[in-house]
């Protein structure tokens, strides 16, 4: 076992870790932290994404030995400490772009890293960004449309079903 430490949602946690432990199997297994899903083994589903140092990450392809010193930010650290629900999480909640909600903290931090490098992303561009997170219920167009609208935009726009 090997020693580990990274800031996890601002906060600096440790633990010990096998070479072949996941980041994800550390953030669930180790932090307790099990907003962040696992939904394949082949590294397809993107139910796991992260951030880490501000770069989306499919937390079941990075070793927790490789986000070592890493600041990680998780779904859990999305809302406010009062529960607020940030601006993505409440577009989501708005448009409803959820059903059963397994995918639904990737699809947060996937559409948070998009944001971030495009303010203002148009539907195709979303659409291709989000190639990397697989949704079995909502057939994407709620999804499409909610980050439409967290990035300001109208989602009247949205091309129909
Ligand atoms: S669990 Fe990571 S991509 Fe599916
Ligand atoms: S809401 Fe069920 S998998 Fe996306």
């Amino acid at each position: 076992m090997t020693k580990v430490e990274m800031t996890v949602n601002g906060k600096s946690v440790s633990g010990d870790v096998e070479g072949r432990t996941l980041l994800v199997q550390f953030l669930r297994d180790g932090l307790g932290l099990t907003g962040t899903h696992v939904g394949c083994d082949t590294s397809q589903c993107g139910a796991c994404v992260v951030h880490v140092n501000g770069v989306a990450v499919k937390s079941c392809t990075m070793l927790a030995l490789e986000a070592d010193g890493a600041d990680v930010s998780t779904i859990e650290g999305q809302a406010a400490p009062d529960g607020t629900l940030n601006v993505i999480q409440q577009a989501f909640q708005d448009h409803h772009g959820l059903q059963c909600g397994f995918c639904t903290p990737g699809m947060v931090m996937s559409a948070a890293a998009l944001l971030k490098d495009n303010p203002k992303p148009t539907e195709a561009e979303i659409r291709h960004y989000l190639e990397g997170n697989i949704c079995r219920c909502t057939g994407y167009h709620n999804i499409v449309k909610a980050i439409m609208a967290a990035s300001g935009q109208d989602v009247g726009a949205v091309a129909a079903e």
